[in-house]
């Protein structure tokens, strides 16, 4: 099989590619929304039968929970218990290449929530191209990214007259944006189902555009919220302010206790774990491309950038832990003013966490310690939503190799490896259950503006992304 005539596949249906791409976007598969249940998993059943429509085998989407339990929350609706979510994997293979290394191509199908709605250009469900890019809710992360693997395969398929180069096995996922429960049960129960020589990930980004990349680490993460309660019921704050506690306030002041002005998170013990990047890794870091001032003024758009003194922005926030507040539900949000002292206050806390940390003893260690500075009055409860392991993976194998050969050969430049601040759970999964290696290529830029308002995916690196890993699976073939 040539990788050439494979390549010259994918470039004279290259439109074509991306129309389908566009079809999969139109789908609002948001995998935290319990109204989107039945587009997650229309979503799941469109990749399933696009595989089936290339040629691969045993194509199925695969149950990650039978027993779906509605609870009830007490004056709200109903939801979906987390940890039981249950949207469908995607399961395909291909496995007639004897003799030969088998690859197990993942990505992920469900999508963040589109809000705030009103700062899109264009509808996040409506793909819409402008200078060179897609617009829209999972562009990149990670329907685009996602169908650049399918697309690879097509076109290694005609290329190979219904063959492949290498063995391929696929499981994609539709809760990845939620924690990924699903699917870290299927490869706990199931490992033996996605057994493979190495994991191929497209879902991380490169570190400027033209320069192909490597991500070899990620931070892990525990998502939790706290919940404090107050008086027994709503109050009038004229007939009670000034006895009667007030959950928003003491949910304040324990969150003005988690971190300093610094960023240092005040956890006692919390870095216990946390190890410093090699000095080589250091070296190399410093020798990217990166201005921390175009930084903040384009990327963040912030007046001064903040964090742990001391470290690089890179190190910040590719290889320190850190702790962020996402919203804070409950009490009067509406137009207007309404004169309450709620019953109850809850915020949203995730903790990103860096080798060797664990979920485990970091959400037990964070629970103490909310546990003993509660103030007065109140009490609360803290829950962890979901939680996944930091990972670096190592660099040092043939697939490695193999994939800045394949990118030097598209991008004609070195690769780079950086780590990624985000987390992507099921990896270190791969790696602690599978024992196979990983590689994560991937081809988002840094303003594709992931999980906010006008995602997009360059369209030239979504055609790049698929040159890559054609080239790369030929080359693991070979
Ligand atoms: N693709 C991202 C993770 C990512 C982004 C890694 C950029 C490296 C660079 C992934 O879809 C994601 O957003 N993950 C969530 C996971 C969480 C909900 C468990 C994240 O990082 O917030
Ligand atoms: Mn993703
Ligand atoms: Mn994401």
């Amino acid at each position: 099989m040539d990788a050439n005539t494979a390549v010259a596949f994918a470039k004279e249906n290259g439109e074509r590619f991306v129309e389908e791409l566009k079809e999969l976007l139109r789908i609002p598969s948001i995998s935290t929304d319990p109204e989107r249940r039945a587009d997650v998993r229309r979503a799941a059943q469109f990749c399933a039968d696009e595989l089936t429509r290339i040629g691969m085998e045993r194509v199925r989407l695969i149950e990650t929970s039978t027993e779906e339990t509605m609870v009830g929350v007490p004056d709200g609706p109903a939801r979906i218990e987390p940890g039981r979510i249950g949207h469908p994997l995607v399961y395909a293979e291909w496995l007639k290449a004897p003799g030969k290394p088998t690859v197990l191509c993942y990505g992920h199908y469900d999508v963040q929530p589109p809000d705030p709605l009103d700062e899109w250009h264009s509808p996040p469900f409506e793909p819409t191209e402008r200078n060179g890019n897609l617009y829209a809710r999972g562009a990149v992360d990670d329907k685009g990214q996602m169908w650049m693997h399918v697309k690879a395969l097509e076109s290694l398929m005609a290329a190979g007259n219904g063959t492949l180069p290498v063995n391929v096995r696929v499981i994609l996922e539709g809760e990845e944006e939620v924690g990924g429960e699903g699917i870290a049960a299927f490869v706990r129960e199931h490992g033996e189902q996605l057994k493979a020589d190495v994991a191929l990930v497209s879902d991380t980004e490169m570190f400027a555009p033209e320069l192909p990349t490597l991500c070899v680490g990620l931070r892990g993460m525990i998502y939790t919220e706290i919940e404090v309660r107050g008086a027994k019921t709503d109050l009038h704050s004229g007939m009670y302010g000034g006895a009667a506690p007030n959950p928003f306030v003491a949910l304040a002041q324990i969150i003005a206790q988690l971190k300093d002005a610094e960023g240092r998170i005040l956890i006692p013990r919390f870095y216990d774990k946390v190890m410093r990047p090699t000095q080589a890794e250091l070296h190399a870091w410093s020798s990217l491309p990166f201005k921390e001032e175009e930084y903040r003024e384009h990327e963040v758009g912030s007046v001064t950038l903040t964090g742990e003194a001391g470290f690089s922005v890179l190190e910040r926030t590719w290889a320190r832990p850190t702790l962020d507040v996402h919203g804070m539900p409950g009490g009067f949000t509406g137009a207007g003013a309404k004169t309450v002292i709620p019953a109850r206050a809850t915020a949203k806390v995730s903790m990103r966490l860096v080798p060797d940390m664990t979920p485990q003893e970091s959400f037990a260690l964070y629970k103490s310690y909310v546990e003993s500075i509660v103030p007065k009055g109140c009490t609360l409860e803290v829950r962890l939503i979901h939680s996944g392991d930091p990972i670096v993976v190592s660099t040092d194998n043939e697939f490695v190799r193999a994939a800045t050969e394949a990118m030097h050969t598209v991008f004609g430049k070195e690769t780079v490896f950086v780590r990624g601040g985000g987390s992507i759970p099921i990896v270190g999964d791969f790696v602690r259950e599978l024992g196979i290696p990983t590689v994560m290529m991937g081809f988002g830029l840094p303003d594709d503006n992931l999980h906010a308002p006008n995602e997009k995916f360059n369209l030239g690196n979504f055609h790049r992304g698929i040159e890559s890993i054609v080239r790369w699976l030929a080359l693991v073939g070979a």
